[in-house]
């Protein structure tokens, strides 16, 4: 797959989902969290990718990745706003 197809897509997906680095609300506190703990590993996915329910289990997951890793979990509140964050903002 050639460079310029990459960059095509993500010049398309930028403007709605995917490799832009604009989140929506950017501005929140919830984003703010959002993007402190879940871009340590990889980059912040955007919420309309996934499903609320396809959220909740990839949250599950990174906790197992954070154990592993040996980060500190996520406390309560901040799973909360990004769990509602994610929610708020997902593709369903
Ligand atoms: C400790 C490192 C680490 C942190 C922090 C982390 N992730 Fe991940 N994440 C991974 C790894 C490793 C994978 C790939 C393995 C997998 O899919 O289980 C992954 C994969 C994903 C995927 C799937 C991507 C795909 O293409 O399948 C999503 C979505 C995701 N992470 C969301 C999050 C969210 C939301 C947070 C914040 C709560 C977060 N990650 C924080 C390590 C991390």
């Amino acid at each position: 797959m050639s460079r310029a197809w990459w960059a095509g897509l993500c010049l398309m997906l930028s403007t709605g989902l995917g490799c832009g680095p604009e989140l929506p609300e950017a501005e929140s506190a919830a984003a703010e969290v959002y993007v402190r703990r879940c871009s340590g590993c990889h980059r912040v996915y955007h919420p309309g990718l996934l499903t609320a329910r396809m959220w909740d289990f990839m949250l599950t997951r990174m906790d197992d990745e954070l154990r592993r890793l040996g980060r500190p979990p996520l406390q309560g509140h901040e799973r909360q706003a990004v769990r509602a964050y994610l929610h708020k903002h997902s593709g369903g």
